[in-house]
């Protein structure tokens, strides 16, 4: 963690702050940083040598003039070194891997990683907090009582062995550049950047080191890339940088133009995973989950002909054995024997009040934003670092973009507890438009990317 480090940090702090202020002015000035500069300004930020309004200008410089690709990739590098790397690449058989660039509902790892598992993949994840309006797949995992999300490298490794899959929250020496810049980055609005954001997943998964991985870049008004054509310039740089870094790599564009599904919140979130892994079919959801699944398959066994993929995941979800999977890996990883046979004894909110169409109509967009920044203040997300979360709060939709609804008909049900609802209820109900007409179906999955590079299994990394 960087400090606000006082005029007489030493010799060298001072060098430090000669070397970030030298290069925030060539930044500046459009002049590229050499890789040097960028690793010793990034060990510099690890080690506490630099006061955190030089790293917060040092960031918001790149944010906006944005890098060339060698120094993006100069910038991976310096992320990932001083750090350990587990080489999951060792481990009998293929380790896969996944990541989402986030958005509000996005509960896809909680389903795609048993899928996969249960077809017999293993599958390593690392994931992340809330991020602003997103949630995080390590938030919504704890609203299951016991979970543990601090997994350390042994731990990785006997679970995965154990349950074929694990999900687990970044620890300190993974990374560490990420980690020190990230937390800086989530309140310096510096988040929305191609390069830092490349670079921050990345250096998360060479440092991890499996032998394959899948993106998930979503684009629309929920997404960090709201733009279409900017989300494929960033599906595009972490292509390169994973193939610069040997890891095979393919990356779906899927949309989020509204919520995926219908529950925002953490454990409203799991329980709809849970559903889908039961084999019912979630809108939106679904689709971006049948898609990433069968690419983790194919990156795995590459020729695998896609219907046979698709047959495979449909046999998982059919016979129950994804489920299975998720169970039984959450009660390795330290979850609540109880809640787990049981998830009506998930946490579940105090109170509820449903939120109702304002006119007859067709509902012709949800806004995800409006919709995370309600569960946010419901007490799901967090406005200030280290916020206690409300692991029961959240919204759950009625209907999906193209529903036809009647006035005063349940659009949402908001769920609370401690908080004041009406911030939250004037949000969710300021989401969504109702029309005369539909508006344009948008797909679910925008373009899949890396299909043309050929799977470089087992490469010298
Ligand atoms: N996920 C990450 O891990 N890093 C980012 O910068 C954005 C999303």
């Amino acid at each position: 963690m960087t400090k606000a480090l006082g005029p007489d940090h030493g010799a060298a702090g001072h060098d430090a702050s000669a070397r970030i202020l030298d290069a925030i002015t060539d930044k500046r000035a459009d002049r590229p940083l050499a890789a040097e500069t960028i690793d010793g300004i990034v060990r510099d930020i690890v080690s506490g040598r630099l006061p955190d309004y030089q790293v917060a200008a040092f960031l918001a410089t790149v944010a906006c003039q944005g890098m060339t690709a060698a120094e993006t990739a100069a910038l991976t590098a310096a992320y990932v070194a001083g750090g350990s790397r587990l080489r999951l690449s060792e481990l009998d058989g293929f380790v896969i891997d996944k990541h989402s660039t986030g958005g509000v509902g996005d509960k896809v790892s909680l389903v795609v990683v048993p899928v996969v598992a249960a077809c017999g993949v293993v599958v390593a994840k690392m994931s992340g907090r809330g991020l602003g309006y997103a949630g995080g797949t390590v938030d919504k995992l704890e609203s299951i009582p016991g979970l543990r999300m601090d997994l350390n490298a042994d731990e990785l490794r006997r679970i995965l062995s154990e349950a074929g899959m694990a999900i687990t929250g970044q620890s300190a020496d993974l990374a560490p550049g990420d980690g020190a810049t990230y937390r800086m980055r989530d309140v310096t609005a510096t988040v929305e950047s191609v390069p830092l954001i490349a670079a921050s997943i990345i250096s998360k998964k060479v440092a991890l080191g499996a032998d394959g991985l899948v993106l998930d870049v979503k684009s629309g008004e929920g997404a960090l890339m709201a733009d279409q054509a900017e989300a494929e310039r960033l599906a595009e740089t972490m292509l390169d940088l994973a193939r610069a870094f040997g890891l095979p790599c393919r990356v779906v564009l899927s949309d989020m133009s509204q919520p995926l599904g219908y529950a925002v919140g953490n454990a409203l979130e799991v329980r709809e995973a849970l559903a889908a892994l039961r084999g019912q079919h979630v809108p939106g959801l679904s689709e971006v989950c049948q898609v990433i699944a069968r690419l983790m398959l194919q990156l795995a066994e590459p020729g695998l002909p896609e219907a046979a993929a698709d047959g495979r995941i449909a046999a998982v979800l059919g016979d129950g054995s994804a489920h299975r999977i998720f169970l039984r890996w959450a009660a390795a990883q330290g979850g609540d024997a109880r809640v787990l046979a049981d998830e009506s004894l998930l946490p579940h909110a105090r109170y509820r009040q449903t939120v109702a169409a304002d006119r007859d109509g067709f509902v012709s967009a949800i806004d995800p934003r409006a919709i995370g920044a309600a569960a946010i203040r419901l007490g799901a997300g967090r406005l200030v670092q280290g916020e206690q979360l409300d692991h029961a709060a959240g919204i759950v939709l009625c209907c999906r973009v193209g529903s036809r609804v009647q006035r005063g008909e349940p659009v949402a049900v908001v769920h609370y507890g401690a908080r004041d609802p009406e911030p939250a209820l004037a949000l969710t109900h300021s989401a969504f438009t109702i029309g005369d007409t539909p508006g344009p179906e948008r797909p679910a999955v925008h373009r899949i990317l890396g299909l043309e590079s050929a799977p470089r299994v087992g490469s010298d990394r």
